[in-house]
């Protein structure tokens, strides 16, 4: 009898890899099996598939008095859920020659199918046109809830599938579903929903000048304070002046949330992330895996911001797990056989009181806590992980004569700041266009050696608070980095001395 070939898709973490689905049709007694390490979801879509397909009136393999295997290879390649209802079930009329002249050899087919023959949406829609597009393949054939998503890809014939018999119909040329128009991720939404303005803080401006170096060169932030200065506010701030993503940064982005399933009512990710998980999340939801591996806050912060508020309160286990990606702005997460890496690029701002009452030195009220608890609360946070933030603030109580002043709404402010940044970032994407980096945090201690030209009083004083303030090599470095970072915001090539005790001050330890 026959045998059809036809491509699907799976989903290892965010990245797409090509299936063969092959349908192999026999005589001998009625059998329907699909092998290939297939996990449960999947062994359900003979159920599936075969009530689609009777209930829109086609010969279905349940009723076959023939002997059906469906193959999926690579077979060491486990293959999970439900999205491999289409491919199987087209492989399956081709195999039958219910379906004639096509050739499904530049093609890929994906989405779960409904009893009636619906298609329902798949996550990882635009990883796999990413995929398709790569390996050469012409056209995807998807549900028509992903095709805006996979459109982003240029190049790439996108037909979306509203059921099973529409898909009959233009495979058999009887009635042709127009492709996809191109989508286009140009229309930035401008400010995501519960945003403050960064015109809105009064006073703080040191916390201010912090955090715009943290936005233009991608630092890692920490603020402490006592409660109610404004460092929650701040935070919230430091997402309004960060340029839109450009296309490149929405397609990593949009394949990181489409292999999440958190799309939700966009068809891509054209914003700056900001997530702030609350300090009672898991540290799975947080940094990603388990069971089905997925990406976590993390991932969901990539090229934006995560934001840990009270960072105290969080698990030791979880602060610790954030060592690493913040090191290679990747996360590594076991699963059974093997390690998926997944993309975590985020800029770490983190806020906390500096003791458990909040008011340790602060300039009115009096704390309440012994040197032992203050010690305690302050070493939740260990040694390794503060090494890693470039910029260390105290954000103090703002005086009342500040508070009270009418506040001169300068709408302009923010929008000045936010176009300084976004040329910051762009002079940063032009000085590592052949490094693979975006922004200055990301340089590797060879390339602050190369990139950043100290002057002579720059480099002895580097050399000098080196020494005194017994710097870890990483810090020494991410010293380097922020300056380099200062020396931007002051469009200077060179490095002042300036530059480097600005950045110093920065890194001058508030917890011990
Ligand atoms: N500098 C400021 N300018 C304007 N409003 C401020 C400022 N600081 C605080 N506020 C007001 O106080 C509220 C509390 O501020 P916020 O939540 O940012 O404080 P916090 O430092 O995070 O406190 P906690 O340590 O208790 O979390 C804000 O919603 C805002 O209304
Ligand atoms: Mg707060």
């Amino acid at each position: 009898m026959a045998v059809s070939k036809v491509f699907s898709s799976e989903l290892d973490g965010i990245e797409a890899k090509l299936i063969e689905v092959e349908t192999d049709i026999n005589v001998g007694l009625h059998s329907f099996n699909i092998v290939g390490l297939a996990d449960k979801a999947l062994s359900e879509a003979k159920e599936r598939i075969g009530s689609a397909l009777k209930n829109i009136g086609v010969k279905s393999p349940n009723k076959e008095n023939r002997k059906i295997v469906v193959n999926l290879a690579p077979a060491d390649l486990k293959k999970a859920g439900s999205h491999y209802d289409l491919a199987i079930a087209v492989g399956y009329l081709l195999a039958t020659e219910q379906i004639k002249n096509f050739d499904g050899a530049d093609k890929i087919f994906i989405g779960e199918l409904s009893l009636e023959g619906k298609l329902r949406p798949i996550a990882g829609a635009l990883n796999i046109a990413r995929l398709a597009k790569r390996i050469g393949k012409k056209e995807i054939f998807l549900p028509k809830e992903n095709a805006v998503e996979a459109a982003i890809i240029p190049d790439l014939k996108v037909i979306p599938i509203p059921d099973l018999n529409s898909l009959i119909d233009h495979l058999e040329k009887r009635e042709i579903i127009s492709p996809q128009p191109k989508t286009k991720v140009t229309d930035h939404r401008s400010l995501v929903a519960g945003n403050v303005d960064i015109s809105e803080i009064k006073g703080q401006e040191h916390a201010k000048r912090a955090l715009m170096i943290a936005a233009a060169g991608g630092h890692n932030l920490l603020m402490v304070g006592p409660p109610g200065t404004g460092k929650t506010m701040l935070a919230q701030a430091l997402n309004s002046i960060l340029p839109a993503p450009d296309l490149e940064e929405v397609v990593e982005l949009t394949q990181i949330y489409s292999a999440a399933g958190v799309l939700a009512d966009s068809p891509y990710v054209n914003w700056r992330p900001f997530r702030a998980p609350h300090h009672s999340a898991s540290p799975v939801s947080v940094i990603g895996g388990g069971q089905n591996p997925r990406p976590g806050e993390i991932s969901l912060a990539h090229r934006g911001i995560l934001f840990l508020d009270e960072l105290p309160e969080f698990r030791r286990d979880l602060l610790e797990a954030l060592r690493q990606p913040l090191e290679s702005g990747r996360v590594t997460v076991a699963r059974a056989k093997q390690v998926l890496t997944l993309p975590a690029k985020f800029v770490l701002v983190a806020a906390m009181n500096p003791c458990p009452c909040g008011y340790y030195g602060d300039s009115e009220k009096a704390c309440r806590c012994g040197s032992f608890e203050i010690s305690r609360y302050q070493k939740k946070i260990s040694g390794p992980l503060l090494d890693r933030i470039d910029i260390q603030i105290e954000v103090p109580r703002v005086k009342i004569e500040r508070l009270v002043e009418k506040q001169i709404k300068d709408s302009g402010e923010s929008g000045q700041i936010k176009e300084k940044i976004a040329e910051i970032r762009a002079r940063q994407r032009t000085r590592f266009a052949n490094h693979n980096i975006f922004t200055n945090s990301e340089m590797t201690s060879k390339l602050v050696d190369q990139l950043t030209d100290l002057e002579k009083e720059a480099k002895d004083f580097a050399k000098e608070v080196f020494d005194r303030a017994h710097l870890s090599a990483r810090g020494y470095y991410r010293v380097l980095k922020v300056a380099r970072t200062i020396a931007d915001l002051e469009t200077s090539e060179k490095v002042s001395a300036a530059h480097v005790a600005e950045a110093y001050n920065y890194r001058i330890k508030l917890l011990s």
